[in-house]
C-alpha cells in the first residue's frame, strides 16, 4: 500500500510536470503556461537536425520515428528544437513534390534509403514537408513540445561567414522570401498545440550583418509570425552566431504584441580556449561576457533561451569539459531555459561524409543507445526548474550545487555531508558572520577540520564552534575557510566516497593546467522541495507506463 502510494505520488508529479496548458507565454523573464496561475514551463530541449541536404529529420534510417520520440522522453527532455531549411517552406518543387525517397536517391544515399525502408517505410513516399509534419506529430503524441528553428535557407550543414545564408541580403537570405517562409510554417502549425515556439533565424553572421537591418527585418519577421499564429512564442536571436544581443541595452526591440517574446543565444566551448589560462579566470571572464552580451536581458524582463550548447560526448575533450562545468554553474544559477546540441548520433550525410558520426550527439551512431550516460546524468541536474512562477513549493532557499558532477550537497548522516541528487539537497543559510548553517536546522553549522578530512555539521552553540566561509578565486566558486591552524582550505569532494571534505585551495591563480573543478560549488536559489519533481533517467519506466494510460485514469 505504501509503495503504491509512493509510485502514485511520483506519477502525479510527472503529470504536473509535463501537462502544461498551452499556449505558452512569458511572465517577465519566465516562460509560463496558460493555466490560471501561469506556472513556469522550463524548456529543456534537445536539438533534432532536419536542415541538412536531405531536408529530412536525421536518424529515421536508423530507428522508427516513435521509438526516437520515446528515447527523447526517457532521457528527460521535455521539448525538441526541430531545425528546418527555409526552402522547405518556400520552394514548392522542393517541399511539396519531392518525396523523402527522391531526396535520398538524388544524393546517392542508398544505405539510408534501405534503412528507411526497414524502420519508417510509411514516411518514404511522403513529400518532404509531410514527412516534417509527421515528425512533429510523433513528438506531440509523446507530449514533447516543439520549437521550429529556421536554421538555414539552402539545406546543408551550417554555418560559416560566407555560405550565403548568414545575413539579410546574402545570396540565400532574401528577407521577403524568409518572411514568407516563416509565415507559411507558422500557419501550418497554428493549430498544433505542442508547437510552442519559433526561432526566427539561426546564427545571423557574416560581413553583411548590421544592427539597423537587424531591427528592421527581425521585427518584420516577428510580426509576421505573430499575425498568423498569435499563440506561438517568437524567439529572436542576435548577431555574430547568436552571441551578441548587447545592442538591446540601449535600444529595445519593439513589437506590437506582448508576452510572447523570447531571446536566444548559443554558447560552445570550442568558440574560445578554456585551456590557455587559469580556469577560474577563464570561467569568471566568460560568464561575465555572457552577462554583458545577453544575460542582462533577464533583468530587463525577457526569457533567455540557450538554444544551443553542447560538448563532445566521448568525454575526453578537456576544453569542452572545462566549458561544461562553467556552463552548468551559470545555467543552474540563472535557471535558464536551454536546448542541447544534439540528439543526432549520426547524419545521413554531413559535409560530404555519408553516415557522419556526430560526437556531440546524445545518441550513438545507430541512434539506439545513449552515447555517454555520465554526461547525460550530469546535464539532467538542470532539467527540472529550481524556481519560477507557480513553483513556490517552499520559501526560497540556498542549495549548494556542484557543477562538474551535476550533484548537490546532501546529508550523508546526522553530522556528515556528501554529494547527491539535487532533489535531496540540503538548504543552507550564510549568516552575516559568514557561518554556513542548515536553513531548516539552524542549530547545525559547517565546520572544517583538516586538509583531506570530512567537513562536519556541528551544534551551533556559538560562532566558535563553526567555520567562517567565503568565496574565493575569479570564478567565485571556491568556498574557503581558515582552520584553527591558520590553513586556508576549500570545500572539495572525495572522489571515492563522494564525501564533502576540505583540501588545499586549488588554482587560485596562474597555472593553466591546474584543474579546480572538483572545488567548484555554486550557491543556487531554489524553491524546489526535497524528493520531488525529478525527471530523471531511472524514473523513466514509470513515465513510460503513464504514457500508455489515458490521462483520465490518473
Ligand atoms: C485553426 O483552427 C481554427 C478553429 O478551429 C480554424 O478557424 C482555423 O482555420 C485553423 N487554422 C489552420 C491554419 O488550420
Ligand atoms: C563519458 O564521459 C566521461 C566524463 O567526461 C568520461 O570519463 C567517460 O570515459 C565517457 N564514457 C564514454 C563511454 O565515452
Amino acid at each position: 500500500m505504501e509503495r503504491f502510494f509512493f509510485i502514485s505520488v511520483f506519477l502525479l508529479f510527472f503529470i504536473i510536470n509535463i501537462t502544461f496548458a498551452f499556449p505558452l507565454s512569458t511572465d517577465s523573464r519566465w516562460i509560463v503556461d496558460d493555466g490560471n496561475k501561469g506556472r513556469r514551463v522550463k524548456l529543456t530541449c534537445v536539438n533534432w537536425p532536419s536542415h541538412l541536404e536531405t531536408a529530412v529529420a536525421e536518424g529515421l534510417s536508423k530507428q522508427p520515428l516513435d521509438s526516437i520520440s520515446e528515447k527523447i522522453v526517457s532521457m528527460g527532455f521535455n521539448c525538441v528544437r526541430l531545425t528546418w531549411p527555409l526552402y522547405l517552406a518556400t520552394d514548392e518543387s522542393f517541399s511539396g513534390i519531392m518525396t523523402v525517397k527522391q531526396s535520398l536517391r538524388k544524393l546517392g544515399l542508398l544505405e539510408a534509403l534501405s534503412g528507411f525502408q526497414a524502420n519508417n517505410p510509411y514516411i518514404l513516399d511522403l513529400p518532404l514537408i509531410k514527412a516534417f509534419q509527421e515528425v512533429v506529430s510523433s513528438l506531440g503524441k509523446h507530449r514533447l513540445m516543439v520549437i521550429l528553428d529556421n536554421h538555414i535557407s539552402q539545406p546543408g550543414w551550417c554555418c560559416n561567414d560566407n555560405d550565403g545564408n548568414g545575413f539579410f541580403g546574402d545570396k540565400h537570405l532574401n528577407p521577403q522570401l524568409w518572411i514568407r517562409g516563416l509565415k507559411k510554417m507558422a500557419t501550418m502549425f497554428a493549430n498544433v498545440s505542442n508547437v510552442v515556439g519559433m526561432s526566427l533565424r539561426n546564427e545571423l553572421r557574416g560581413p553583411k550583418q548590421n544592427i539597423k537591418d537587424w531591427y528592421k527585418y527581425m521585427r518584420e519577421g516577428a510580426e509576421a509570425v505573430h499575425s498568423v499564429n498569435p499563440n506561438i512564442l517568437v524567439i529572436v536571436s542576435g548577431l555574430n552566431y547568436e552571441t551578441d544581443l548587447s545592442f538591446l541595452r540601449d535600444k529595445p526591440f519593439e513589437v506590437s504584441f506582448r508576452r510572447k517574446l523570447v531571446f536566444e543565444i548559443h554558447w560552445y566551448g570550442f568558440w574560445s580556449s578554456w585551456e590557455g589560462d587559469n580556469l577560474n579566470k577563464i570561467c569568471g571572464r566568460e560568464t561575465e561576457n555572457i552577462m554583458k552580451m545577453s544575460g542582462f536581458l533577464l533583468e530587463k524582463g525577457f526569457p533567455l533561451f540557450v538554444s544551443e550548447f553542447g560538448i563532445d560526448q566521448r568525454g575526453n575533450n578537456v576544453n569542452d569539459n572545462r566549458f561544461l562545468s562553467c556552463f552548468m554553474a551559470l545555467a543552474a544559477d540563472l535557471d535558464l531555459d536551454w536546448a542541447l546540441w544534439t540528439l543526432a548520433g549520426s547524419y545521413y550525410v554531413r559535409e560530404k561524409t555519408i553516415g557522419y558520426d556526430e560526437t556531440y550527439g546524445v545518441l550513438d551512431w545507430s541512434w539506439s543507445s545513449i552515447r555517454n550516460s555520465t554526461i547525460l546524468q550530469m546535464i539532467s541536474a538542470i532539467q527540472s526548474p529550481f524556481r519560477g512562477p507557480g513553483l513556490m513549493e517552499t520559501h526560497p532557499k540556498k542549495i549548494i550545487f556542484h557543477p562538474s558532477s551535476g550533484l548537490c550537497i546532501v546529508r550523508k548522516s546526522l553530522f556528515q555531508l556528501k554529494l547527491g541528487s539535487c532533489d535531496r539537497s540540503e538548504s543552507f543559510r550564510l549568516s552575516s558572520q559568514r557561518v554556513l548553517s542548515l536553513a531548516d536546522e539552524k542549530i547545525l553549522c559547517l565546520k572544517a577540520y583538516e586538509k583531506g578530512k570530512s567537513v562536519k555539521l556541528r551544534l551551533y552553540f556559538s560562532e566558535y564552534y563553526c567555520s567562517q566561509w567565503k568565496l574565493l578565486s575569479e570564478s567565485k566558486m571556491q568556498l574557503s575557510s581558515i582552520t584553527k591552524k591558520g590553513e586556508s582550505l576549500c570545500l572539495d569532494v572525495d572522489s571515492d566516497s563522494n564525501n564533502i571534505v576540505t583540501t588545499s585551495c586549488k588554482c587560485l591563480q596562474g597555472d593553466a593546467s591546474c584543474d579546480p573543478k572538483s572545488q567548484w560549488f555554486k550557491v543556487v536559489t531554489s524553491t524546489r522541495s526535497r524528493f520531488k519533481a525529478k525527471p530523471f533517467l531511472n524514473v523513466s519506466p514509470y513515465y513510460k507506463k503513464f504514457l500508455q494510460e489515458p490521462l483520465s485514469v490518473l
